[in-house]
């Protein structure tokens, strides 16, 4: 019987692995101008650190986690994603006592069990971005600004919104979770049987809930923006204002909550068209208080993620365009044998080079067509004889000869030719 891939896990073919490699490589570039560096966390972690760090009513915790028991009997789990990780990572090693404030970014496979559907996979990939030790605004506006950064070097300027809110602090929040589970138990008729449970215990994860009937129930429900204490507000408003400092668009949404636990005052979400209802590529916000709660010190940092696979959904075909060089020979042992040199020469110059020996000189052809090379370098009886080579343009079919020892030279140029075009 033939084997599938688990559903919602699923293969990067080749053809698709050089949007994924673009993606990467725009990151990378982006967040280096920032500051950021790279922490690699691993994807098994104790149950307890998401079971602490998300929060235990959230729908990741509650529904969504693969944990199962290893073989030493601990209770393990496959990180549904990284935040917690990175700040597990950070305490564990003391990083902020090297250096008080830490940016770090990291990309990687993240695992939640919910329901397949264009958008939302059980192994989806995220790059993350965690700035801990400043507590201003302005760290705040910065890191939204580089999460519109990479967005918008991605998929353009028009194709994105960027909504942003604050959900307060310890001070505020709780007479906005007292308003709001009065608002709810007005309404409990509507609620799923998990929000008649959550409206006590943490009414605002209510809000978040996706069951149609208890959306329909919290469509006029109560606002944070209100209830702001006078920190939280301020803290807000200058938010607002460096972000439009950073020309970066945005606009307030004071209904925007998200779907975990640990967030205080800033939250945000891009959402971009095209995608249909698994709209959203990146979320993030502020979180003052997650760090002590993993056993760290009282220091507050912010961060944000992106799917990459709705980032790639939304790329269309790679950018980048393939170079290089393919070594078509006349299919005769001691020619293929004469070409080894060739490819060789090439390679060791930096040059992208494959060829097809003891194929057909048609099935040669086809294959460089196929892996977008640009320049074939054909080599037959001929070009041994008169130590020359025919350089064939693949996109308009025209040939040049020339001599062996400047293949170098006229190969470099020519590639150097089609970058520029
Ligand atoms: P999140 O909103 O749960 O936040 O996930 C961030 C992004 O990951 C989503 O906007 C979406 O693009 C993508 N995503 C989530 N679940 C799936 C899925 N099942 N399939 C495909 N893509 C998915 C977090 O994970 C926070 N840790 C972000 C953060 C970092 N906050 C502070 N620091």
């Amino acid at each position: 019987m033939e084997i599938k891939a688990i559903r919602g896990m699923n293969d990067i073919l080749p053809e698709e692995s050089g949007r994924w490699r673009l993606l990467e490589d725009t990151t990378r570039r982006i967040f280096s101008l920032y500051g950021f560096a790279e922490l690699r966390p691993p994807l098994l972690e104790r149950t307890e650190l998401f079971l602490r760090g998300i929060g235990d009513e959230t729908d990741v915790v509650e529904k969504q986690m693969y944990t199962f028991t290893d073989k030493g009997g601990d209770s393990v789990t496959l990180r549904p994603e990284a935040t917690a990780c990175v700040l597990r990572a950070v305490i564990e090693h003391g990083l902020l006592g090297k250096d008080p404030v830490q940016k770090l970014y990291s990309i990687g496979p993240m695992f939640r069990y919910e329901r397949p559907q264009k958008g939302r996979y059980r192994q989806f990939h995220q790059i993350n971005a965690e700035r801990l030790g400043e507590d201003g605004p302005l760290a705040d506006a910065e890191t939204l600004a580089m999460a519109y950064d990479l967005a918008r070097s991605i998929l353009g300027r028009e194709a994105l919104l960027m909504e942003v809110n604050s959900l307060g602090c310890k001070e505020c929040r709780p007479a906005f979770k007292a308003e709001l589970e009065g608002f709810l138990a007005s309404r409990q008729e509507l609620l799923c049987s998990d929000c008649r449970r959550r409206m006590h215990t943490n009414p605002l994860r209510v809000l978040d809930c996706k069951v149609e009937s208890c959306r329909e129930a919290v469509r006029n429900a109560p606002l944070m923006d209100r209830l702001l204490c006078n920190g939280c507000r301020d803290h807000h408003g200058k938010v607002l204002e460096g972000l439009g400092a950073l020309g970066v668009s945005c606009e307030e949404n004071p209904r925007l909550v998200r779907g975990l636990d640990y967030y205080t005052r800033t939250t945000f979400e891009i959402t971009a068209a095209g995608l249909g209802s698994q709209n959203a590529v990146a979320g993030g916000g502020r979180y003052d208080d997650l760090l002590s709660v993993l056993g760290g010190p009282q220091v507050g940092g912010i961060g944000f993620a992106f799917g990459m696979e709705r980032m790639i959904m939304l790329m269309g075909e790679a950018r980048h365009r393939e170079t290089g060089c393919f070594v078509v020979t006349q299919p005769r042992p001691d020619i293929e044998l004469a070409s080894l040199a060739l490819i060789s020469e090439l390679r060791s110059a930096g040059i992208r080079t494959e060829a097809s020996p003891g194929r057909s000189f048609k099935a040669q052809m086809r294959r460089a067509d196929r892996s977008g090379y640009p320049l074939c370098a054909i080599l037959g009886e001929d070009e041994v004889k008169t130590a020359t080579l025919t350089i064939r343009d693949m996109r308009t079919a025209s040939q040049i000869k020339i001599n062996r020892a400047a293949v170098l030279e006229e190969v470099t140029s020519l590639l150097a030719d089609r970058k520029g075009e």
